[in-house]
């Protein structure tokens, strides 16, 4: 059966690059270290697309042959926000592209059931509800921790969300975009379905196992 939701709200980052590494990472050869670089790769590619709506003001620069006006960032500030644990992985892939950032942490722990999820916990910049806040997790499966995570940040003020993953299920995009009208959501894959055990299919296995080495 297939899964209903509004593509106009999704930005597929499948860069020709994106989808050689994406499917480095399905392998279930590749080791945590390659692993772990390809999230911070993928995670910089990404943040490039959630960022391309940055509005710039004039700078004036001069140059080793003249004055001139460049372009700069004008003044949008970025929380990064890793779900725990495994967003961990894609929080310096953005530092880079976005030095300024500040990293806030939401922790959420999957019940092995019921695949609900907790909050175990939560920590912002104290000017969270000022800031474009980047929610990063490299996995939507159910959709259930990043609901609770966008919860989380509305509930303190956060205006704009923007949600970065690296593999999606049909059915996890359609619960965040029908929970959160306004949510924006970057993804490099949206994948075939999600299993019974509520894994994507076919995905590549555990993220957060993959990249701490805890298989
Ligand atoms: N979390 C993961 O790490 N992988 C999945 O396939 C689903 C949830």
């Amino acid at each position: 059966m297939s899964v209903d939701f509004d593509r106009s709200r999704v930005t597929l980052v499948d860069h020709p690059l994106v989808q050689h590494k994406l499917t480095i990472m399905r392998d279930e050869n590749t080791g945590s270290k390659q692993f772990r670089e390809l999230v911070k790769e993928l995670a910089l590619f990404e943040g490039y697309e959630a960022t391309r709506d940055f509005p710039l003001e004039d700078a004036p620069v001069t140059t080793p042959i003249c004055e001139t006006t460049g372009k700069r960032i004008a003044g949008r500030k970025v929380a990064i926000v890793p779900i725990l644990r495994a967003g961990l992985g894609m929080v310096d892939g953005l530092l880079e592209l976005i030095p300024a950032a500040r990293v806030g942490h939401v922790g959420m722990y999957r019940d092995e059931v019921t695949h609900e999820p907790h909050e175990y916990y939560a920590k912002l910049p104290s000017d969270a509800d000022q800031r474009i806040c980047l929610v990063v997790d490299p996995m939507l499966a159910t959709g259930g921790s990043a609901t609770a995570a966008i919860d989380y940040l509305r509930a303190q003020g956060v205006k704009d969300i923007r949600l970065l993953v690296l593999v999606a299920a049909p059915e996890g995009i359609a619960t965040v975009l029908g929970h959160d009208p306004d949510v924006r959501l970057y993804t490099c894959s949206i994948d075939e379905k999600l299993n019974d055990a509520a894994y994507i299919v076919p995905g590549l296995g555990d993220a957060g196992d993959r990249i701490f080495g805890t298989l």
